[in-house]
């Protein structure tokens, strides 16, 4: 049987190529808006013992909630089989750890929910740091794909003088793994973070590297300060202007123009979040994943 694909608003390019490379059946369904703000859904497939995937990532998660809840609840409703959420972006995985007293750790809060409302999740390097595993958080199946060999083959075809950077520590997991695929050398920098925009990098070891192109590699690029201060940091040492990859294109607020200001040569993200930055296409990973699982299914 065929499995069925819902979109939620705005993942509607990816779920369809998500819908043709599994070769599924897009789900028929209407959400939207009451006048009041209230969220309408209405779902006209047959669900009846069919596998379900939604995909919708996760940025700026807390406007999608309640519209994935409603969904999720009304596929139970009409016998789905099961339900698997496919959020190339995980939200709420850096609040990993009470930092000051009293604050909430949302990401197990958040785990919690998501777990509650689906079987299985899919999703593309979720921000593991302090954490090991989606085990100690969620409670469903969780895949965990890697866009690191889609990076590595992007940089062997565009820049062959490369030397790949990474941030921080925390991005030495990804940095290292596109290195060592794309056959070119990294480093690691060293980060302190003062505040949600007060970042400081340290000072790398740059004039091995001069005549290099500098590539920066991170997760998720969201008010893009890690990414800047670094671009700073290779300007003054006097290394070629960087090409930054991120694999999440977050952006938040006008990070995308100040990055693109601060002295670039080029931005390039992955697709798990719709930007005008994407060039480098997941949906054959989470295809080749969905495909995987669903003999497991049957
Ligand atoms: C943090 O540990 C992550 O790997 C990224 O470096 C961080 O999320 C980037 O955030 P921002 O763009 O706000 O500096």
């Amino acid at each position: 049987m065929k499995p069925i694909i819902f979109s939620l608003p705005g993942n509607e390019a990816l779920a369809e190529s998500i819908t043709a490379g599994i070769k599924g059946e897009k789900g028929d369904f209407e959400m939207r808006q009451f006048p009041d703000g209230e969220t309408y859904v209405r779902v006209l497939s047959d669900l009846k013992e069919k596998n379900i995937f939604i995909v919708c990532t996760l940025h700026q998660p807390d406007a999608k909630l309640l519209p994935l809840l409603f969904l999720c609840n009304l596929l139970r409703e009409l016998n789905a089989k099961s339900i698997c959420l496919v959020a190339p972006y995980l939200a709420y995985m850096r609040q990993d750890k009470r930092f000051n007293p009293g604050e909430a750790v949302t990401s197990q809060y958040f785990a919690k929910l998501l777990s509650s409302l689906t079987d299985r999740l899919i999703t593309i390097d979720p921000h593991l740091h302090r954490r090991v595993s989606m085990k100690e958080i969620y409670s469903i199946s969780c895949e965990v794909l890697h866009a690191a060999e889609l990076i590595s083959d992007w940089i062997k075809n565009n820049i062959p003088d490369a030397i790949l950077i990474g941030p921080d520590s925390e991005s030495e997991q990804w940095v290292s793994e596109v290195a060592k695929n794309a056959g070119v050398p990294f480093m690691v920098l060293q980060k302190i973070r003062h505040g949600d925009r007060d970042v400081e990098v340290s000072v790398p070891q740059v004039e091995k590297y001069k005549n290099y192109t500098p590539v920066l590699v991170d997760d998720i690029i969201s008010t893009a300060r890690t990414m800047i201060e670094t671009v700073m940091h290779l300007k003054n040492a006097g290394m070629k202007p960087p090409v930054c990859i991120g694999v999440h294109a977050v952006f938040a607020g006008n990070a995308f123009e100040e990055l693109k200001k601060s002295g670039i040569k080029k931005i390039i993200t992955c697709n798990t979040i719709p930007h005008s930055s994407n060039g480098i296409d997941i949906t054959a990973l989470i295809c080749k994943s969905i495909n995987a699982n669903q003999l497991e299914l049957k």
